[in-house]
């Protein structure tokens, strides 16, 4: 066994940037990452904000750590011990000690950050995706938020800033109410993954969901700060989150300025889903809600609303939720190159029957739900039971919405005789929007680094009992 230098904590904490090398602890072992820190794929500045001190409470904020090949990594750059009378850890908090109780049935993809998606069978049994079931994506901690003390801050021309209570913001503009459909940008991510190995979390078919949205809309707050439509050129709607990571930088994201004042664009402030107070998971006690676009500019546990020329700074808009070409990888990846995703293409998938299902022969109902960004209203669903060779086409359900606002996705169905003597099916939808816009037959073609957009057609292979 390898005898180590030992170091004090003070020793570790001069070693804090590039020029001086970065070292860190873990446990009571002393690190030199200084080669690593480029490597990062978390980025380096983010890898940095540890530098000279412990790891732990970074890792736990980000627990994608906590698996064995990261602290393989980590092994490689250890330099030393720390001093025995400095081995006992201050006892670390837990940041997500506050989140909220969530359903069991909720299959959980990471859990500090809580991200979750309902099972896909469960997804079309209502229009309205009970609150509890709905898919939650978080990247931080749920801020615990008092209502009493909550203001929304928003910036008015000139820097004017508007400081909005709880109350005043039910009582001051009228309510309004939507219907829209959330997806997120990682949705079916999973199906990339069996392509070439992705970045992110391994998402299924039901990162998507839909609620009835009650709120003010973001114009009458807009045009009550100052702001008459009238800027010319580009401009942004900014969004600041409570929920802040270690370095104290927020979630954010923006929209372009004319969505948010479009008399026809549905953008809310929402502090209701499917009619009660919005739970915490998905934003209490204020969240946007851009109906037709990716759910990352949804923005929840609102703080803070600014008009800019330049889209938000964060993370998210800047360097995140992108869409690349499959030639593109991490050695390559400029994100300046490519926009910020907003309007989200065509989707569908197959719900029920599950993948490996065996099912009677006989007649057999096939269910799912299709869904396009941009309020662009989904036309038709095709489903294949021979892998694309032949097609039926779907019965829709759920509400007609006026043209151009179609923010909600539709249910579908099929029942179709399992022609005689099939063992097995292959089984396939895809779907067609208002603008004819169609899913790709396959994943390949579409792969990106990051597993965004994954919109191929749904496929589902079953077994025909005999
Ligand atoms: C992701 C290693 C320190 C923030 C990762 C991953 C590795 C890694 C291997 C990818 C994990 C995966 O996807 O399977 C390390 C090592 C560290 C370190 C060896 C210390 C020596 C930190 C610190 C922070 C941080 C201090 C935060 C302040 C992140 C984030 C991601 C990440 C946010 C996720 C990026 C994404 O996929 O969205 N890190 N990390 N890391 N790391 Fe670190
Ligand atoms: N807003 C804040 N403040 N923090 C977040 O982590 N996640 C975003 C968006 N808004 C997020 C956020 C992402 S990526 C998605 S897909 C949606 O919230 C998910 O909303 P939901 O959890 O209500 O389903």
């Amino acid at each position: 066994q390898a005898l180590y230098p030992v170091f004090t904590r003070q020793e570790v904490g001069r070693h804090r940037s590039l020029a001086d090398r970065v070292w860190v602890t873990y446990g009571s072992e002393v690190f030199d990452i200084t080669d690593f820190v480029e490597l990062h794929p978390g980025g380096p500045s983010k890898i940095l904000l540890a530098a000279g001190g412990a790891l732990e409470p970074f890792w736990a904020m980000y627990a994608v750590h906590s698996q064995e090949h990261v602290l393989e990594i980590l092994r490689g750059y250890k330099v030393g011990e720390l001093s025995p009378e400095e081995q006992s850890q201050p006892a670390q908090g837990d940041p997500y000690s506050g989140d909220p109780p969530r359903h069991p049935a909720l299959k959980v993809n990471s859990l500090k950050p809580f991200n979750a998606e309902p099972p896909a069978e469960l997804l079309t049994e209502n229009y309205l995706t009970p609150s509890q079931l709905f898919f939650k994506r978080n990247h931080l901690p749920v801020p615990a938020v008092d209502p009493a003390s909550y203001r929304l801050e928003v910036e008015g021309p000139g820097g004017r800033t508007l400081s909005l209570s709880l109350p005043e913001l039910k009582s001051r503009f009228p309510k309004h109410e939507v219907t829209a459909t959330l997806q997120c940008a990682g949705n079916r991510r999973s199906e990339m993954n069996h392509v070439r190995p992705v970045k992110g979390l391994e998402w299924g078919i039901a990162a998507i969901s839909t609620a009835r949205w009650g709120g003010a809309r973001l114009r009458d707050i807009l045009a009550y700060a100052g702001y008459g439509g009238e800027e010319t050129g580009e401009w942004h709607v900014c969004f600041e989150g409570l929920d802040k990571d270690l370095s104290g930088s927020a979630y954010g994201a923006s929209i372009p300025y004319g969505k948010a004042m479009a008399c026809e664009g549905d953008v809310l402030l929402a502090y209701e889903m499917n009619g009660e107070e919005l739970p915490r998971d998905h934003g209490y006690p204020v969240r946007v809600v851009v109906p037709g676009v990716v759910g990352a500019r949804n923005v929840k546990w609102l703080s803070r609303v600014l008009v800019s020329r330049e889209e938000s700074p964060s993370h998210w808009q800047q360097n995140d939720y992108k869409g690349f070409s499959p030639s593109v990888d991490w050695d390559t990846v400029d994100f300046t190159t490519a926009p910020a995703i907003q309007e989200l293409p065509i989707q569908s998938a197959i719900t029920d029957p599950p993948p490996s299902a065996t099912v009677p022969p006989g007649e057999l109902t096939i269910k799912g739900y299709a869904w396009s960004g941009g309020g662009r209203g989904v036309i038709r669903v095709d489903v294949s039971l021979d892998g694309g060779r032949t097609w039926h086409v779907a019965e829709m359900a759920g509400e007609e919405q006026p043209p151009g606002r179609a923010w909600a996705w539709r249910l579908w169905q099929l029942t179709a005789p399992v022609p005689t003597g099939s063992t097995e099916l292959d089984i396939v939808c895809k779907a067609v929007d208002t603008s004819y816009n169609v899913q790709p037959d396959t994943v390949e073609p579409i792969w990106n680094l990051r597993g965004v957009l994954s919109n191929a057609w749904h496929r589902v292979h079953i077994t025909v009992a005999q």
